[in-house]
């Protein structure tokens, strides 16, 4: 996307991006800064997302975009250096699906225990009205 940066963050860059995920209350459990992408523009974080690595998968998590910068192609634009990045089976836990499934995610009732207590940890954990579901990249 045109005059947006994707990188590594920065010590300093992660802990804004953990406030952010405290702010839109995603998954803020055990972060590590080498697995997040973040996105800039003029300098500045405009967004930010995970590829976690479990023993049994790889998860996309923590994605969030600041929210004046939403709706710019941003997000798309972290999932997709995140899926080329990925290397082994790639889910997702969401409550909405239908922003993956134009990006090759697919809802799936069969996934690995890591993602399975990922869905736990949300239900139970990050309640909201919606119902999630587990997605599998392709
Ligand atoms: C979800 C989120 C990351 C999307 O980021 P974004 O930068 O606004 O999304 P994009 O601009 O890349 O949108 C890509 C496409 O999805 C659509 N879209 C955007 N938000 C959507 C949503 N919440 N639901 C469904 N479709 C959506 C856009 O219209 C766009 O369509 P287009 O390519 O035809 O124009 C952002 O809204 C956000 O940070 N939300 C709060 C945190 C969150 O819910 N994270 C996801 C947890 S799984």
């Amino acid at each position: 996307m045109k005059g947006i940066s994707l990188s590594v963050p920065s010590e300093e860059e992660m802990r804004e991006v953990s406030s952010y995920i405290h702010e839109y209350e995603l998954d803020d459990r055990s972060l590590k800064k080498e697995e997040f992408v973040i996105a800039k523009r003029e300098g500045k974080l405009v967004g930010f997302g995970r590829l976690r690595q479990h023993a049994d998968c790889e998860e996309l998590c923590s994605l969030g975009v600041v929210t004046p910068f939403r709706r710019k192609g941003i997000g798309k634009a972290i999932v997709k250096e995140i899926m080329n990045r990925s290397k082994r089976p790639l889910y997702l836990v969401c409550i909405i699906p239908e922003y993956f499934e134009p990006m090759d995610f697919r809802t799936t009732a069969n996934y690995p225990a890591a993602i399975s207590n990922k869905l736990s940890f949300c239900t139970i954990q990050l309640v909201v009205p919606e119902s999630y579901c587990v997605m599998r990249f392709r």
